[in-house]
């Protein structure tokens, strides 16, 4: 076992500790494939598709890859009958986020599925570890999309204490190799990457937001509650980070009359996110300079981060 080949490597099936987020309809089967047939884990997001849509989405993905991939849902927001598309499909892994479900948890063991779970609090991970989690994912409030208040830095340590010997990946602010090494560090297992994957010719992107993820800067994104209070959809504990944007940063300073003003301007949000205009990304925007082949970039990662063990072991 190399430094970089850890634990849950064997325990996924999959060569490197790299796990591709299952980021909604933002995920392609391409992307998930490639990840996959790379070493790494592949994750289709489950949210926003149709039961019909996510079966087509996993037989594609049985098409290009014979490797382990995934599947993602979010309980505050799950759609019963495509979870049962995943469980009927008996996919190698259901990765859940946003809620608890020991019975979902449960139901995924009985079809034989590895269950990988994404919190955003050390309290949250002991209560999905009780609910029976192999794996559990500490997200830290750098990443993209909806995230909670910690940052990666304290929270995947905290979690590892509390979680014991159920294996740790961490996410939020990895982007390459030296994020996947320190997060290493931090006694997790493994990374689970999302904006750097959304930076791809695999991903879906809306308009031209891979561009927009290319040339923003660490410190140009935002984290708030704007997008679902506009949205009016419940997300229990997350704010949502995006790459600034003029229409957030107009209502920043009147947090109060956002509810009031949803209907009017959910039609603005929604076009701008349709654009590419307002882009769903975390902090390590800034680390992402260039558009590459997914697979690709799981070596890339995997390659520096290899190296970097080896020159602390010296
Ligand atoms: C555009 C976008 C969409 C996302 N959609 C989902 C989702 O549907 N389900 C989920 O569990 N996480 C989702 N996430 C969060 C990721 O799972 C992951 O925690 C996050 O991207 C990690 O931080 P990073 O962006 O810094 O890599 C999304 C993230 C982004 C950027």
């Amino acid at each position: 076992m190399t430094a970089l080949h850890t634990p849950v490597c064997d325990f996924l099936g999959i060569d490197v500790p790299i796990v591709q987020a299952g980021m909604s309809t933002y995920t392609t089967p391409q992307l998930v494939a490639a990840v996959s047939n790379a070493g790494g884990l592949g994750i289709i997001g489950g949210l926003g598709r149709t039961p019909d849509e996510l079966r087509s989405e996993i037989r594609q993905v049985r098409e290009l890859t014979s490797r382990p991939f995934g599947v993602n849902h979010v309980m505050c927001r799950l759609d019963p009958a495509a979870f049962q598309v995943t469980l009927a499909q008996r996919v190698p892994v259901l990765s859940l986020a946003w809620g608890r479900s020991e019975e979902l948890t449960y139901q995924a063991h009985e079809a034989g599925m590895k269950v990988i779970h994404m919190v955003a609090t050390p309290e949250e991970a002991g209560l999905v570890a009780s609910d029976g989690a192999d794996v559990i994912v500490a997200q830290g409030t750098e990443g993209g999309g909806h995230v909670g208040m910690m940052s990666t830095l304290p929270l995947v340590p905290l979690v590892v204490d509390v979680v014991g010997r159920v294996p740790v990946l961490a996410a939020g602010g990895i982007a390459d190799g030296r994020g996947l090494a320190a997060v290493l560090m931090l006694g997790a297992q493994g990374a689970l990457i999302g904006t750097r994957f959304l930076a791809t010719p695999e991903a879906r992107g809306r308009g031209h937001s891979k561009d927009v993820i290319l040339n923003a800067l660490g410190s140009q994104t935002l984290a708030s509650s704007f997008y679902d209070d506009v949205m009016k959809q419940a997300w229990p504990g997350a704010i949502v980070r995006t790459v600034r944007h003029p229409l957030i940063e107009q209502w920043a300073e009147r947090q109060q009359e956002w509810a009031d003003a949803a209907d009017q301007l959910r039609p603005s949000l929604e076009a701008a996110v349709a654009a590419g205009d307002l882009v769903l990304a975390g902090e390590s925007s800034g680390l992402v300079h260039d558009i590459v082949p997914a697979g690709e970039l799981v070596s890339r990662i995997a390659h520096q981060a290899k190296e970097l063990l080896a020159k602390a072991g010296d």
